[in-house]
């Protein structure tokens, strides 16, 4: 973690409340085994709150003060269940393994940590990752090529879980807006 990039997302997120969730979160919900959630990367919490309002119980991590203290503010104001965690991210989860029902990774990617997310899964939990493919870089805000997805390499990063959904290529938003991605949703075996 380099401090100016935490500086960044914490200036960006001062001020900033949850907006809408990822159309793929949505779609997950009715699929996912309900229970505890984690959110890594969360920023101030959209899709946190999207499956709060599910009725799960979410842990919510980021290093971001600002987006934390958004996502407990909302939370509480809505009686959610939503844990803001800070954490930084480059050096693990600080979380034992088999713990949740649901991971999620949205817009966000560190290779290193994949197997981590898998290991805090219950056998039978599921995984949703979603972020840019390298299409998007410099096309859209993402300048940084180490932070987007390569052809199907989602696929092979996730090795071993039993992939139920997977698709790569061009998403378009309400409004009009673009990119590409790719999406998986994966179960622990
Ligand atoms: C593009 S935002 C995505 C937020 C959210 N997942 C979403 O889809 O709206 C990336 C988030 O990652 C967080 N982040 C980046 N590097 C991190 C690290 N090393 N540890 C913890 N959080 C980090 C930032 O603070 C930011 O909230």
């Amino acid at each position: 973690m380099t401090v100016d990039r935490r500086e960044e997302w914490e200036r960006r997120h001062r001020g900033m409340t949850a907006g809408a969730p990822e159309a793929s979160v949505v779609e997950a919900i009715p699929v996912l085994p309900c229970g505890r959630a984690l959110d890594i990367a969360a920023g101030t919490g959209r899709n946190s709150f999207s499956l709060a309002r599910a009725g799960f119980s979410v842990v919510a991590v980021d290093y971001s003060a600002p987006a934390l203290q958004a996502i407990a503010r909302a939370s509480r104001a809505e009686n959610l269940k939503i844990e803001p965690v800070m954490a930084d991210l480059d050096t693990g989860l600080p979380f034992r393994a088999n713990r949740f029902e649901a991971v999620l990774n949205v817009n966000f990617l560190e290779r290193k940590l994949v197997p981590e997310l898998i290991r805090v899964l219950k056998p039978g939990g599921a995984l949703l990752f979603d972020t840019f493919l390298d299409d998007e870089v410099g096309v859209g805000h993402l300048r940084d090529p180490r932070f987007a997805l390569g052809h199907y390499e989602l696929r092979e990063l996730l090795g071993d879980m039993e992939l139920r959904r997977y698709r790569e290529g061009l998403v378009e938003y309400p409004g009009g807006r673009r990119a590409w991605r790719a999406m998986a949703l994966a179960f622990r075996r």
